[in-house]
Parts: structure tokens; C-alpha cells; sequence
């Protein structure tokens, strides 16, 4: 049986009025997402996946449909909700423990002091540092304190958008373990989108490829299979992971709204093929 749904996305669809005449960027976009769940949203460039999360975020008005997040529509932004973007949006005239406090003292409505602060600084590998300001810190570390920052108000749902896309790739590795293992230790249901497959294969207990726009809609959804806790190097180690990416790749590079559908069978019996990078 399946779990209720936490977070429950119904016909959405996004048309922006553009100079040129209105523009339908997404269509008929429905999704169910359980608690403690995570999900990868996935597709290419300029698809609509912010305009979708953003839609989440209370950001972004639909056209159609709407969102409920634990039965409650959303209409604007809200305390439940945890947010990081590509870049951190830190507070530059703030240290990096007050730009963590000021957000937990807006949800709480009155001072936090500096523990909780740390206690989530130190989950993401910045002990020690919370009297630093954000000049003084790599793209990285800023990155970090924005996730510690989402984390630390213990929303309900955190909203991901590309938050790694921006660092180098040992540091984008880096932060993915710091992110998985949060999650282990919280499971909050988390929403993230990425570009990258490898990510969506290590993070993700579901993958949700948009089609190419406009209109841009599900077109396939797998299923990640991997046990937790994972680890980077075993999961890449096991056959299934290489037709899961290649499936994945297939999918992406179809784009349309006429992807196949997708068969445990046909996924088994795609082809390895390990020295394919990802978009
Ligand atoms: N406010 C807006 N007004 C008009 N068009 C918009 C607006 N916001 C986004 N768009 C258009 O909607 C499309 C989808 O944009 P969106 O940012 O959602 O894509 P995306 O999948 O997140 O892309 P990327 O992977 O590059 O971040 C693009 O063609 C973009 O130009
Ligand atoms: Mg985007």
C-alpha cells in the first residue's frame, strides 16, 4: 500500500505573460510525495523545474491546480517550508551564527540563542566557525551555513533548487554527503532539483524527469532502489546503478512528452555504460 501523501502537487500549471504573448510553461503537473520522502526533480535547461518548486516555495502563483502540504494549500511562503538556492543569500553584515540565528528567531519569534545555531553549523562541517563572516568563507562553507540555516528550522519540507550546481565537483561531493547525512539523521522530506544524475541516484529515493517544454509536464518517475545509509562508493559498484543511469540518460535525451514507458524489464536489460557523464 502506498503511504498518504505528505505533499500533494494537483494539475499544476504555469502560463507567464510574456511580451510575446502568454507563454505555458508547465502543464498538468501532478505528484504526490510522501513524509520523510526525497525527491530529485529532473530535466533540462529552462524545462519549469523553479517554476515548479518556486510554485512550492509560495514564491509563484500557479495558473492551475495547486499545492497542499500537509493537507494545507499553500498560498505564499511559510515557516514550513525550508528553502536553498544555487547561492547562499547570506546576510553579508551578519556572521555566519547570526545569519543561522536571525531565521530560527523568525520562525521561533524570539531568540534562539547561539546553541541551535551551532548544533547545525557543526552538522555541516563549520564547528568553530559561526564568528566568521560570509566574505571570510568559501562558496562552499557559504553554501554549507545555507543549508544549515534551512535545516536548523526544522520545516517540514525543505525546497531545494540546485544548490550544488555552482562548486567544483569534490566539493559539490562534499556537500552531498554533509546533505544525505542530515537527512538520515532528520528525514525531513525534501524536494531537490538537480541537472546531475549521479546526484539524483545518490540522494534521491525517487526520480522525477520533467519532459522538455513548453508545456513541460512528468514524463517518467523511477524508483531508486539503493539501501540506506548509502555510500557513494558501493552504490556506483552495482550493475543495477548503470542501467538506472542509462535509463535515466535515455530518458533525458528523449525530452519529449512521448517517453516510452518506463518497465522494470526494459530497465534491466538496458546497457551498462559506465563512461557516460551526465547533463
Ligand atoms: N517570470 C517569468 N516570466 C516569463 N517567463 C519566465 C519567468 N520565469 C521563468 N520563465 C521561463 O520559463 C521557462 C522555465 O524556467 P525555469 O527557471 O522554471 O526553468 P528550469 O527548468 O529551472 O531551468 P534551469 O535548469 O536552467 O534552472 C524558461 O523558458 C523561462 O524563460
Ligand atoms: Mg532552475
Amino acid at each position: 500500500m502506498l503511504p498518504p501523501a505528505f505533499v500533494e502537487i494537483a494539475q499544476l500549471g504555469k502560463t507567464y505573460l510574456t511580451p510575446a504573448g502568454p507563454a505555458e510553461i508547465v502543464r498538468d503537473f501532478t505528484l504526490d510525495v510522501a513524509q520523510g520522502e526525497f525527491v530529485c526533480l529532473l530535466g533540462h535547461s529552462g524545462c519549469g523545474k523553479s517554476t515548479v518548486l518556486s510554485i512550492l516555495m509560495g514564491l509563484n502563483t500557479p495558473s492551475t491546480g495547486g499545492v497542499t502540504i500537509g493537507g494545507r494549500e499553500v498560498n505564499g511562503p511559510g515557516t514550513d517550508r525550508g528553502v536553498v538556492f544555487q547561492s547562499a543569500t547570506l546576510l553579508p553584515w551578519l556572521s555566519v551564527r547570526d545569519n543561522v540565528r536571525l531565521a530560527l528567531d523568525q520562525v521561533t519569534r524570539r531568540s534562539a540563542g547561539t546553541e541551535t545555531a551551532e548544533t547545525y553549523l557543526e552538522r555541516v562541517g563549520l564547528a568553530g566557525l559561526g564568528e566568521r563572516f560570509p566574505r571570510e568563507l568559501s562558496a562552499g562553507m557559504q553554501q554549507r551555513v545555507g543549508i544549515a540555516r534551512a535545516f536548523s528550522l526544522e520545516p517540514r519540507l525543505l525546497l531545494l533548487d540546485e544548490p550544488f550546481s555552482l562548486l567544483d565537483a569534490l566539493t559539490r561531493m562534499e556537500l552531498q554527503d554533509e546533505l544525505m547525512r542530515l537527512w538520515e539523521a532528520t528525514r525531513r522530506t525534501v524536494i531537490m532539483v538537480t541537472h546531475d544524475v549521479d546526484e539524483a541516484l545518490l540522494l534521491a529515493d525517487r526520480i522525477v524527469m520533467m519532459t522538455n517544454g513548453p508545456a513541460a509536464t512528468i514524463g517518467k518517475i523511477f524508483d531508486v532502489p539503493f539501501a540506506r545509509p548509502r555510500d557513494r562508493d558501493d552504490i556506483v559498484g552495482r550493475p543495477d546503478y548503470f542501467w538506472l543511469r542509462d535509463a535515466i540518460l535515455t530518458v533525458l535525451e528523449m525530452g519529449g512528452p512521448d517517453m516510452a514507458p518506463h518497465t522494470p524489464q526494459a530497465l534491466g536489460s538496458a546497457p551498462a555504460e559506465p563512461g557516460r557523464s551526465s547533463t
